[in-house]
């Protein structure tokens, strides 16, 4: 019996040996800026499942979680090169590349998770009218992870008052930009790697981003006060290299539009799952949830009044137009 097995063990190796695993046509590198924690990089995961099963092991993703091949910005660059294959990034850290995906920026646009899933799968083939041109990239599949909440280690804010004089870091992009600054502040644009050190050393008090990113970040060490401003939805389209995406044929273009899609639904469905879990741990971990402002309606007033001066932003007046009518019938 003994021997059985070692034979059978040798023949195994023998044939792992004489049999090379067959290595796939394409490479593809995924980058994003999230710890393994977030959802961004659950999502990543899936997508990368997703990718390898559709395309019949052709195509091989690595993913790089954590900034590892440079800044969300930095790496948008490199995919219009075609230096790099594919990158999750938020919308904010991508209009300044590719300004049309900025209409999903427009303060106090959505009211809901679903609103925001309605209009960025309306907007997907547009974009990808547009984007290629602006950017070298083309999107496969939006991820969404909530309101992008405030924190801050100073006070609580529950008014435009309270906000004042706090230094938020905003992502790098003229309307996160100038949204603050309707509301009083002077906001300071930083690249996303930066902000836990600059918090933890006090050159911020705040920031904004999702629940879930105040989970996996861990800004529950160095931040104290939570206030749902329900300004932004954190939006983040899977984009691919342009130059990468012709090199494809067909079947495997579609392998890669099918796996963004379900890859955006299944991150959906995490994070929708992890945020309402975010917050109860918060609590336990000792922040203070304050819901949101008392006086909403004033910040809400303040930043939608910039709206038309949005437009050279996000790839101009024709363009505002036009998306904020396919988003208004996706939404109806
Ligand atoms: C940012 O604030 O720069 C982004 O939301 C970070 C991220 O991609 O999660």
């Amino acid at each position: 019996m003994k021997l059985f097995t070692k034979t059978l063990t040798t023949a195994a190796i023998a044939l792992s040996v004489a049999l090379p695993v067959a290595a796939a046509d394409f490479t593809m590198r995924l980058s994003h800026g999230d710890n393994e924690n977030n959802p961004t990089h659950k999502g990543a995961l899936k997508f990368e499942e997703l990718v390898e099963k559709y395309s019949d092991g052709r195509i091989d993703v690595q993913i790089f979680p954590s900034n590892q091949l440079g800044s969300e910005q930095e790496v948008a660059q490199s995919l219009r090169m075609g230096s790099i294959e594919s990158e999750i990034l938020y919308t904010g850290n991508l209009v300044p590349l590719a300004p049309s995906v900025g209409v999903m920026m427009l303060p106090y646009a959505f009211t809901s998770n679903e609103d925001a899933h309605a209009a960025m799968d309306a907007l997907k083939e547009p974009l990808n009218e547009r984007l290629p041109g602006e950017a070298g990239v083309r999107v496969l599949g939006y991820f969404e992870k909530g309101f992008r909440v405030l924190t801050n280690g100073e006070r609580e804010v529950k008014t435009l008052e309270d906000l004042q004089g706090l230094k938020v870091r905003v992502s790098k992009n003229n309307i996160a930009i100038e949204t603050f600054k309707s509301w009083g502040l002077d906001p300071i644009p930083m690249a996303w790697a930066e902000v836990f050190p600059a918090l933890q050393q006090g050159v911020i008090d705040g920031q904004e981003n999702p629940y879930t990113t105040a989970i996996s970040s861990k800004f529950y060490e160095v931040q104290k006060y939570i206030t749902e401003v329900h300004y932004l939805i954190w939006s983040g389209p899977i984009i691919v290299s342009e130059r990468f995406y012709q090199g494809l044929p067909e079947d495997l273009q579609a392998a890669l539009n099918k796996a963004g899609e379900e890859a955006a639904m299944y991150e959906r469905e995490v994070s929708a799952a992890e945020t309402e879990a975010a917050k109860v741990k918060l609590v336990e971990l000792g922040m203070t949830l304050s819901g949101a402002p008392e006086d909403e309606a004033k910040w809400q007033e303040a930043a939608k009044a910039l709206w038309p001066s949005f437009a050279a932003d996000i790839g101009g007046a024709e363009w505002l137009e036009e998306a904020t009518e396919i988003m208004n019938a996706a939404i109806a």
